[in-house]
Formats: structure tokens, sequence, C-alpha cells
């Protein structure tokens, strides 16, 4: 086996996945792949594309970027990068998103075409097509404007699976009004706080949402958030009829969407909306602070949408694509709603997930919807295995042509799993990489070009140009592990942090400074490089932790652990979890007046769950005298990450201020 050289910042469970996938040889050819008429037919054509987008950048770019969007008005340059890490792309030009993923289309003599299926967690179904969208999201557009919505003004959106969430979003891109999409199980503090910090100054919800055979109240958490005047921007509130909860209305703020929308014109002409205004704003974890809103912009966040789906997922004219993510996150920013769109394909929408009382839930939509293209979470795959192929073996899935993987490392055996028993060994697999901050996918097997290999994201795509390096941000050799970085701007990455560039620049583009003073992008993640140039991507290597595919800072975990007036302090890892990849261990000590009980446990969870969401309960609290800490007061997470994983605590401990407090936490 070869040498590897861990870093100090992989836990065991990353250095063990090393250890797997170094001994993984299976390799999956191009060519059992099935598609009439591909993008990218083959190896030649995928290496002329990689060969000249790296002799030429700019013409590669906008050579794509003329080609697949429409614009008002052409661009006058294609990158500029004379004030990094500040970019713009494709200025003087100007275009409007839902000019590119509506009206052409419908010019194109698709209008009749369906653009979203959608199905309701109660089995109810809608089928949209294009010039039905269009006319649907002019009309919200008026309604946004009608409430007083301009040119540069946020819109929340925290919404149930629901095709007015959709529809929203390109309202809002229609009069260039950035969206401000908030997973609908934040809870209304967490909501609260994105509201404030982006300044909304429209609400768009529903009376509640179906969620695992529950109905959860998003316009009572809404008003919430909004409750004594805790948020100022915030002038009105639209809310669907999903439910028929009974909730309350406050007159002068809240209108329904059916006696607002559906009496307005279906004519809204497009703003026409320069390359570099911002398209939406995006809350996502880190590992300091409170969630940060990362800034996408018009064209550069368009175009990559549109060309990673074109490339990748390469869906044909008859055909269903479904990406099983929320619109919340954005993968479904991206990959439910701009990708598939903007390239005129159908996309299926879901409002349900699997939950015991209908576990082939997905298998089922698969076989009545005739699914080609299915794009999921390694966690549900893993979920699956787990609950036996008896389940899929039920149902016809012969429709399916491809399937792709994303938000955390997908271990080789599901990989196999997936291909095997969903894909009945004819469909390829592509695992893709990339992150709220990419915009699109950036590592990712082509389905006709590139062989694939079980746990690996292999290849960059074209025009993408990734390294792993040392923490001094030099190359590392083949098959050791290093930081992820990412070495040339690409169109589709985050322009800012909202309202703060400084922590954007800081956290992406200084964490690691190469000698050269060339300006690298740091994505958090530790990876390793085989022999073939192929990418093993191992995991976080920042305070970041990933619960089923979903991102969250173990800050935020610690800050709302503390503001229960039982805690004194608290520290807050991720262990190794079979099914959801990580899941929240916390230690914590309490006041001098207060006793650890089991009731106070529950609590503490339960708080988590007010302040951030369910998905930030933690799994485990462990109470303690003392956390571990250096004498210059650092806690040391590497020794509690081993803790809670139940392993022995290895390496320097030299540095801990009180040798007790780990023979305290052992037992
Ligand atoms: C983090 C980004 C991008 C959409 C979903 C998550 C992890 C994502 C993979 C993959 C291994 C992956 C990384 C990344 N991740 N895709 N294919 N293999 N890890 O977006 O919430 O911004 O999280 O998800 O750790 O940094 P996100």
């Amino acid at each position: 086996m070869n040498h590897i050289d861990t870093f100090d910042f992989m836990s065991s469970e990353q250095s063990a996945r090393i250890e797997t996938v170094l001994q993984e040889e299976r390799i999956f050819k191009p060519s059992q792949f099935v598609a009439k008429e591909a993008t990218i037919t083959g190896l030649d054509q995928y290496q002329q594309m990689i060969a000249s987008a790296k002799a030429d950048p700019d013409s590669f770019w906008g050579k794509a970027a003329l080609a697949e969007l429409h614009w008002f008005k052409p661009f006058d340059s294609v990158l500029d990068w004379s004030n990094p890490p500040f970019a713009k792309w494709f200025d003087g030009g100007t275009t409007n998103v839902t000019y590119n993923c509506l009206d052409r289309h419908i010019l194109n003599g698709k209008g009749e075409k369906t653009a979203i299926i959608w199905e309701g967690e109660p089995g109810d179904v809608r089928r949209i097509t294009y010039k039905q969208l269009f006319d649907e999201v002019c009309k919200t557009a008026n309604a946004l404007k009608d409430l007083g919505i301009k040119k540069g003004d946020l819109v929340a959106l925290y919404m149930p699976m629901v095709p007015e969430a959709a529809i929203s979003m390109l309202a809002c891109a229609r009069i260039g009004a950035p969206h401000s999409v908030v997973f609908g199980g934040f809870s209304s503090e967490a909501l609260r706080d994105r509201l404030n910090d982006g300044q909304a100054k429209v609400v768009i919800t529903a009376d509640g949402g179906f969620r695992k055979d529950k109905i959860i109240s998003l316009k009572d958490a809404v008003d919430s958030a909004l409750a004594n005047k805790s948020c100022p921007s915030v002038e009105s509130v639209l809310v669907v009829k999903r439910t028929n909860e009974n909730i309350s209305f406050v007159p002068g703020r809240d209108y329904w969407w059916h006696e607002l929308i559906n009496s307005k014109s279906n004519k809204c002409e497009a703003e026409h909306m320069e390359s570099e205004d911002r398209l939406f704003v995006l809350y996502t974890s880190g590992s300091t602070g409170k969630p940060k809103g990362v800034v996408h912009t018009t064209a550069g966040y368009n175009l990559w949408a549109h060309l990673t789906f074109k490339w990748i997922f390469d869906v044909q004219e008859n055909e269903v694509y479904w990406c099983t993510a929320d619109v919340g996150w954005i993968t479904g920013h991206s990959y439910i709603v701009y990708g598939p769109l903007s390239n005129g394909s159908t996309t299926f929408m879901y409002e349900g997930v699997p939950r015991p009382s209908n576990p082939g839930a997905f298998w089922e939509i698969i076989q009545k919807h005739k699914i080609n293209i299915f794009y999921t979470a390694p966690t549900a795959i893993r979920a699956f295995m787990k609950s036996g192929r008896g389940i899929p073996d039920q149902y016809d899935l012969s429709s399916l042509r491809l399937l792709g993987t994303v938000g955390e490392p997908i271990n080789p055996e599901a990989w196999i799993w997936y291909r095997e028993v969903i894909g009945q060994g004819n469909c390829p697999v592509v695992d893709t990489w990339w992150q709220t901050e990419t915009g699109g996918v950036m590592i990712s097997p082509i389905p006709n070009a590139v062989s694939t290999k079980p746990g690996s994201a292999t290849l960059p795509l074209p025009g993408i140009e990734v390294d792993i390096v040392n923490a001094a941000g030099e190359s590392v050799q083949t098959d050791q592990g290093g930081y992820l970085v990412i070495k040339r701007p690409w169109p589709g990455m985050m322009r800012t942090v909202h309202g703060n560039s400084k922590r954007f620049r800081e956290t992406y583009w200084e964490y690691l400074k190469p000698k050269n003073g060339k300006f690298i992008y740091f994505a958090g993640d530790g990876a390793r490089r085989d022999n073939d140039g192929y990418y093993w991507i191992m995991g976080r290597v920042d305070d970041v932790i990933n619960v089923s595919g979903h991102r969250l800072g173990t800050m935020e975990i610690e800050s709302a652990l503390v503001s229960h007036a039982s805690v004194a302090e608290a520290a807050v890892v991720g262990k190794p979890d079979e099914l959801r990849g990580e899941s929240i261990v916390a230690f914590v000590t309490l006041e001098a007046d207060k006793q650890f009980s089991d009731n106070l446990l529950e609590i503490l969870k339960s708080h988590v769950v007010k302040e951030i969401g369910a998905i930030a309960r933690p799994e485990e609290i462990r109470f303690t005298n003392a956390l571990p800490k250096t004498r210059s007061g650092k806690i040391m997470r590497r020794l509690l990450r081993s803790l809670a994983a139940g392993e022995d605590v290895k390496g320097d401990t030299s540095t801990l201020e009180d040798k007790n407090v780990l023979d305290e936490l052992r037992s």
C-alpha cells in the first residue's frame, strides 16, 4: 500500500476512509452509458474541452455564455479579476435568469412542454407547462411589485416543497429582487436571524407543510419570528394555502397568495439585470460565528447551473429528472429550479420523504412518474441499504438511466448498492462534489466520458482547476492527504458574504496563503488525489459537521446550548454515524447551582431544536465538570472527537492544562 501522509486535521474516521478507498480498485467504464443525443459524446470531446478551457479560459467561458444564455446586451469582458478575491464575470452584459428559464423556451415552441411535475406528500399531483409557469411567475412578480418590492429588495421564502416555492424564486428573479430561501425545517429563531441579516421586506410562506405524516406550522413560526417588532424590515407576509390549518392573520401585513396573485396580470417584462446584480443570498454554516449569507449573482450563477446540469445529467427531450433535495438548500436552487429550467427540462418536485409508514416512497415515485435521472444524498442510500433490497425490488425502476449523489462522501459499498440495486447494474453513478459557495458542481464524472470508481467524485469539470495542498499552500504528492483548493475563479463562485466582505476574504481566500501571493479558494474539505488524478473527498477539516448531508457549525450549536440558563460552557463535535455520516455530540458544563439530570438533558436537546431546528438536535449530551483546554484556554476538540467516537485518545496531550479532565471525561 502507498504511503499515506495524514494531516493533523484528519480524524481517525477520515484516515480509515483513506485506507478503504486506497484499496478500491473497481472501475466502471463510461461505455455502459446510453444517451441518444449526448452533449459530451466521449472522452475525446471531453479532453478537448478541458484543453481549450485551460489554454484560454476567457474564450472558453465567453463562448459558453454567448451560446447558452440569452443576453439583452452582450458583455464587454469575461472575467475581471483585478481586485481579487472579488470577481466580476460578464461585466457590461444584461440578462435575466427567468428569460433563460422561461421566455426563450416558449419562444422556441416549448410552451406546452411540462416544466414541473410535482407530487405532494398526501399524493396530490400537479403538472405545470412552461407557459403556465411563465404566467404564474409573471402574476406573482406583479403581486410583489404591488407589495412595494423593487429591484434590489430582499424577499425571504420559508416554504414547504410546493410549486409556489419555485414560482416565488423565479418571480423575484423576474423583477430583480434577490431571494433568500430559508429551509422550512429551521426554527423561528433561525428564521429571525436570517430575516434581519438580509433585511428582508417580504416573507413568502404557507399555512403549513406536510412532513413525515405530520404538519409543520410554518406560519406560526413566521409570526413568532416577527413578534414584538423583532424584524422591523419585514412589511408583508404572503401565505400559500397548503394544509388548511387555522392560522392567525395580521391585517395589513398578511395576505393570502390566492387572493393576491390570481387576479394579477400575466404580463411582466423581465427586468434587464446587470451580470453582477444579486440573484440570491443563501445562508450556510461556517466554523465560526453565525451562518453566513452566501451571495450569488445573475449571469455567472445562471451559466454555471446551466452548464453543469447539461454536462452531467444530460437530460434528453422527453426525459424526467428528479432531485430529492429541498429548495431550502443550494442543491434545490441549482438542480431543482435554475439548472433544469434554464435547460428547458422537466424537473420533478416531491414534497414528501421516505418514512416508516412509506419506506418505498421514492421507488413508487420513480415507477409512477417514469423518472429517468435521479439525484439524491448518500445518507438516503445508506438508509435504503439498511432496510434491504426487498423494498426497491417491489417496484419497476427500469426508466432510470443515470444516478447521482451529493452532499457527503459516499462509501464504496453504498455506491455499489446504488448502482446494482437501484440502477440494476446499468446506470452510471455520478458522485458530485460541490458546495453552497461554488454555486454548482465542481468535481464529477461526465457520464459519457469519464470512468467511475466507487467512492470517488473523479475529476474536476472543464475549466475548474483543483489541487490538494498543505498548510503552506504547496501541492502535495499523489495519495497524500491535504486541503482541497480551487486555483482559478469560475463563473458560479460566490461573490461575497452578505454584509461582510472581510469574512469572505478571510474564510475562503486567506486561510491558506501560498508564497507566490496568488489567491486560492479554500473549500474546507480534506481530500486526496490518486494516480489517475481522481479526487477522493475526506470530509470537512474545519469545525463544520455534516449530518445527513446538512451542514452545521459546531459553534452555532454551542452558542445555542450556552444561551440556556443552566449551561456554563459547551463544546460540540461530530461523531461518525453509519447512516447519517456524522451525529452531534455535545459536552456541557453547568452553572454552579445547577444539577445534572436526564430531564435537563432532554430540555437542552429541545432548546437546541428551538434555537436552530430539528436538524441540529444533539444525538448525545455528556455532562462534565470541565472541558479539556490548552493552557491558553482553547478547547481541545481533537480529544473530544476521539472520546465521542469511543476511541482511545491518541497523540499529543502535553498542552492539556489539567490532565484530570481527560480521566473524568473517559469515565
Ligand atoms: C459540503 C458542502 C453541494 C450541495 C450539498 C451540500 C460536502 C458535498 C460532496 C461529495 C463528499 C461532499 C463537503 C462540502 N460534500 N458533496 N460528493 N462528496 N463530500 O452543500 O451544505 O454547502 O455543504 O458538503 O464537505 O464542503 P453544502
